[in-house]
């Protein structure tokens, strides 16, 4: 894409010396009212390196610059502010998009590299609640994200599917469970059972005991242990396909916690050679005081492993099956501390790469003002609120248009991605204070109204075809009917596509993709309101077909990679 910012910068940077396009492109603004430009440079971070007034160098450029596609150039204290072409410009954007198609926003700088993607990870026997779904749609829109940039990416999915909570819920099961129950009632009678344990260890300590040791059976291979275990990951694996295969998300490996089993010895073994565990009553640790931060513990004293042993396997396992350029792991900050602590531990087993491993942090969610708890029960299904999302949006639908061919089809997509728009839409470090209200809003800025522009953009596109048959989109648009000023603030957004990706890239943050989408979207409505698109004149139509095909294209692409699916009909 013919970047208007990076245009400006290549030239700026042949007439200055000792700047790159790159520094002039960093230094480049978007001015708030196209009346003091639509990009404009500040000099007065190049004065100190060019010993020169702001201005003077604002002057001494503008002499310079020669630019097809700026119209005019003006130097005002210490700013250079540019006016585009706009002819040019709308030129310029129509051509690229048409031509890019599904392509329009992606680039190649991810050629060759590898990021492994470490993101939803529910826990096996618990349900699969609100929280889990910011893991789950953050680390895919990043996995499509980065793929678009031409990164090839693993998403694995490190199912919390061993540790002594197995040991917890074959004594609960032993106890108060039985086979029949758990068929039917699937993972929430296995939650049933977990509490159950939880309430009861409360006054008998003894339990806990047990549970223990069944888990250090289940370690070491009893057959009774793993004819039960991988019953209750049978029983989950059901429930969570079903969830990502309604919100559309795919993962390249399930190597989960349990994978790592037969795997930690080795690490063990060579934490011990490079002399950072120490042994404490009979469990084994790796101090890290000289860091800040707690010790991490590796062993248990019954011999068993953590969380930790096993991700630093995981870690190292995936480096040698991936040779990754970058490990990506998404969780909620509440576990900042452990991703902290066992990045050092690979740092200080001599691995180069652990600068390569990023922990991408999101922030909590509370239900009502009270925390999460799987233990006690205070949970909201995620399945729950997907099917409530989509059973709403099809009320609306019926009522507005009741003879609409796949209606159910289009209810789930649209349901679907009400819910995870909502999720994507501000922030990923805010705390979010989950509420139904909020999820199934479709009003205002959301997914809905999002994917309600690109319907709008295709009915008109379908609408030209009927009423002025086949309709052949031409590259060459008539320009000179795209300047008004709701046609140029549109092309302008769209114009801004892959920068915004760009940054959500670096910044590792989805919502940035969404704010872009909402954006474009009420540009797109204000030139719908503005400019009658089907008018007899078959030039002004045409150019403005084009673009509503532009607008379709860019919002397709954009909701694509935050997780989105576009309808043609709402
Ligand atoms: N299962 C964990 C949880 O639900 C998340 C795992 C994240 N990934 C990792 N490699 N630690 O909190």
């Amino acid at each position: 894409m013919k970047n208007y910012k990076m245009l400006i910068a290549k030239e700026v940077s042949s007439i200055l010396d000792g700047f790159t396009e790159k520094d002039i492109a960093a230094l480049i603004e978007y001015p708030p009212n196209s009346e003091m430009g639509d990009l404009s440079l500040p000099c007065f971070i190049l004065s100190k390196k060019l010993r020169k007034a702001p201005q003077a160098i604002a002057d001494d450029i503008k002499q310079h610059i020669k630019m097809d596609e700026i119209q005019r150039v003006e130097s005002v204290s210490g700013y250079l502010n540019f006016y585009l072409n706009n002819e040019r410009f709308a030129e310029t954007i129509v051509k690229t998009i048409l031509s890019q198609g599904d392509q329009y926003g992606s680039q190649d700088a991810g050629k060759g590299k590898t990021v492994v993607i470490d993101f939803s990870s529910p826990n096996i026997a618990k349900p699969f609640h609100v929280a889990h779904l910011r893991s789950t749609v953050i680390g895919n829109a990043l996995y499509r994200i980065y793929s678009f940039q031409g990164y090839t990416c693993i998403g694995i999915n490190h199912l919390g599917d061993w540790g002594t909570q197995f040991g917890k819920l074959i004594v609960a099961y032993e106890l108060w469970g039985n086979s029949n129950d758990v068929e039917i009632g699937g993972i929430d009678e296995l939650l049933r059972l977990y509490v159950k344990f939880h309430d009861e260890s409360e006054h008998n300590p003894l339990l806990e005991d047990q549970a223990r040791a069944w888990f250090v059976k289940l370690e070491q291979g009893d057959q009774e242990a793993l004819r039960l275990w991988h019953w209750f990951v049978d029983i989950s694996m059901k429930e969570f396909k079903r969830i990502y295969q309604l919100l559309g998300v795919h993962f390249d490996s399930y190597t989960g916690e349990s994978f790592y089993n037969d795997k930690m010895g080795a690490v063990v073994e060579k934490l011990k050679e490079k002399d950072l565990l120490e042994e404490d009553q009979g469990a084994w640790l790796v101090r890290l005081d000289a860091f800040e931060m707690a010790p991490a513990l590796i062993l248990k004293k019954d011999g068993s492993s953590l969380y930790h042993t096993r991700d630093i396997t995981a870690a190292i396992y995936r480096k040698e099956t991936y040779r990754f350029d970058k490990a990506i792991y998404v969780t909620d900050y509440a576990q900042n501390h452990h991703f902290q602590q066992w990045f050092k531990i690979i740092e200080l087993m001599g691995h180069e790469w652990s600068n390569d491993l990023i922990h991408v942090a999101f922030g909590r969610v509370s239900l009502e003002g009270m925390s999460l708890s799987t233990r006690k029960g205070n949970i909201v299904k995620l399945e729950d609120v997907l099917q409530q999302s989509i059973a709403k949006t099809k009320t609306i639908m019926e009522a507005r248009n009741p003879d609409m061919e796949n209606m159910d089809e289009v209810a789930r997509q649209v349901g679907v991605g009400a819910v995870i728009f909502n999720d994507l839409s501000t922030n990923r470090i805010k705390d979010i204070v989950f509420s139904w209200e909020e999820a199934l809003n479709f009003e205002g800025e959301t997914g809905p109204y999002v994917q309600y522009s690109h319907a709008r953009a295709s009915s008109v596109l379908a609408k030209a075809v009927n009423q002025f048959g086949t309709l052949i989109v031409e590259m060459e648009v008539s320009s000179e009917h795209l300047i008004n000023d709701p046609t140029i603030n549109l092309l302008k957004e769209l114009s801004m596509f892959s920068e915004r990706i760009e940054s959500a890239m670096q910044k590792l943050e989805p919502s940035i993709i969404s704010r872009y989408l909402i954006d474009l979207a009420q540009a797109f409505n204000r030139f719908y309101h503005e400019c009658p698109i089907l008018v007899d004149n078959v030039s002004v139509r045409e150019a403005r077909l084009a673009l509503v095909k532009c607008v379709k294209i860019t919002l397709r692409n954009g909701l694509k990679l935050i997780g989105l699916e576009s309808p043609e009909k709402i």
